[in-house]
């Protein structure tokens, strides 16, 4: 099975708290020597590690449909690339939980490895976003959610360490929530394309609701994918931190695409009270015997 393989919380249900953490390769670190040593020391329990292509590169390895998160432009913003050599969510019940995985990770990671960004994330009120509406709805359930997330093993597959895996779109996106709230409630559920007080989808949404812009069923091939969002906020700002993971990053990269308007002009309501403020994918290794499977980067640990 596929699934017993892939990186627990990739499937599981969302932990309570989050902290997204980046990191950089540290000057004159060995790239072989830091990813042996993650691989030898993360508990999969403690969270999901995500690979950056910056990290197979200073290997000089490749992993397949591994690539840089792509910068676009979106009308009045930018969709950045904030692409990271690592990219970890630790995850845990609560704070506490979240304060004493970040120790071990940091220690795991201090050597080889530079902060770069950090994130505190948590579930808001029954996975809403802030605005108030439930997120994740639409995710596919079950055998589907296996069959969207983690990479199958394939003929040739097998053995090489790239079952099991899943790849990532990590995209932290700064709502403006003075500007969602000013609108009528009306105009709210217009811009989401659900009404926000029984998450009811609107039959007559207009083309801009972000459900419209999103329906996974309307790519072709349908653009499913796992959305394990959560939601951030500081005394600076709030908005979501929209993580979804794929069996490749193509799903997420159209749907993203067309968000912002570049496959027909039409630009999602999303874009009127939020902007992504970083961008970057990550390839997340299977598991094998309770440790991250890098045999596909050369690295037995
Ligand atoms: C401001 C950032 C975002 C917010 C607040 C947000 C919120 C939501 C909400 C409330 C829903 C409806 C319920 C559900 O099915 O989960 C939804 C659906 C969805 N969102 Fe987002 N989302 C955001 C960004 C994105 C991005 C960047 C993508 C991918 C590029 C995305 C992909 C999807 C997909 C695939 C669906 C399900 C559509 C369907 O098949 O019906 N969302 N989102």
């Amino acid at each position: 099975m596929t699934t017993a393989s892939s990186q627990p919380y990739i499937l599981a249900p969302s932990p309570l708290s989050g902290l997204s953490l980046s990191y950089a390769l540290a000057n004159g670190a060995d790239a072989h020597e830091a990813l042996r040593g993650l691989a030898a020391g993360f508990e999969p329990g403690w969270g999901t590690v995500g690979i950056g292509e910056p990290l197979t590169r200073a290997i000089g390895r490749q992993i397949p449909g591994l690539r840089p998160f792509p910068a676009m432009s979106a009308p009045g913003c930018g969709v950045p690339s904030t692409q990271q050599p690592l990219w970890i969510l630790v995850a845990a019940a609560d704070q506490g939980g979240v304060f004493d995985i970040f120790r071990k990770v940091e220690a795991l990671a201090a050597e080889a490895f530079v902060l770069t960004d950090s994130m505190p994330t948590f579930i808001y009120t029954g996975h809403r976003d802030l605005t108030g509406y439930e997120d994740g709805t639409e995710n596919p359930k079950g055998k589907a959610a296996a069959a969207a997330a983690i990479v199958e093993a394939g003929p040739g597959e097998t053995g090489r360490g790239l079952a099991g895996s899943s790849f990532a779109a990590v995209q932290r996106w700064e709502h403006d929530l003075d500007h969602f709230n000013s609108h009528p409630e009306k105009v709210r559920d217009a811009m989401m394309g659900r009404r926000r007080r029984d998450n009811a989808e609107l039959p007559r949404a207009p083309a801009t609701a972000h459900v419209k812009r999103s329906t996974q069923e309307d790519f072709d091939p349908p653009a499913f994918m796992m959305r394990r969002s959560m939601p951030w906020a500081t005394v600076w700002g709030q908005g979501l931190e929209f993580i979804a993971y794929g069996r490749s990053l193509d799903a997420y990269e159209r749907v993203m695409r067309r968000m912002a308007g570049l496959d027909d002009g039409i630009v999602d309501a999303s874009f009127a009270y939020s902007r992504p403020v970083t961008g970057g994918y990550y390839w997340c290794p299977p598991v094998r015997s309770g440790k991250l499977d890098l045999r596909i980067l050369g690295l037995q640990v």
